[in-house]
């Protein structure tokens, strides 16, 4: 179908679900007021390897910190910019992983790229972009409308 709707009420602080549009997987996160102020971390700007988000795959009014409409719903498409392996959802990642000070969100299975909760790729990894933001609206407070 060409648009997929989302009722953001069922999904708790901490979570997030995976929607299928157009045939690829959507990530909707709902991000803790925690998670929205490790995504405001100024120290982390020189370890982001797409701050600017270059390749602009993502609608202009998602310009901004969060990367999205509402700052506590991330939705990002769930495919790796680097050769396309679906990330997991990680948001508390151990003391042990291997990217140091890495605060959590999206980790590819395929070759370790890292991504945030806004899905912005870490330094380090083979990813070079961030991940995409679909086109979306918000409805209502509580839903969305991707497409
Ligand atoms: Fe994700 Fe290579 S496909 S790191």
């Amino acid at each position: 179908d060409a648009t997929v709707d989302v009722d953001l009420s069922k999904i708790a602080p901490g979570q997030q679900i995976v929607v299928v549009w157009r045939g690829k997987p959507v990530f909707v996160v709902h991000r803790t007021p925690k998670a929205l102020l490790g995504l405001q971390d100024t120290n982390l700007t020189d370890r982001l390897r797409d701050w600017a988000s270059r390749e602009r795959q993502q609608p202009d009014y998602v310009v901004n910190w969060h990367r999205s409409i509402a700052p506590e719903y991330g939705v990002m498409v769930g495919i790796c910019t680097h050769l396309g392996c679906v990330p997991g959802y990680v948001p508390n990642p151990s003391a042990t992983d291997p990217v140091a000070n890495w605060p959590g969100g999206y980790a590819c299975p395929c070759h370790g790229s890292k991504f945030d909760l806004a899905g912005r790729v870490f330094q380090g990894a083979p990813a070079q972009y961030n991940l995409p933001v679909p086109p979306y609206s918000m409805p209502t407070r509580s839903s969305l409308r991707i497409g």
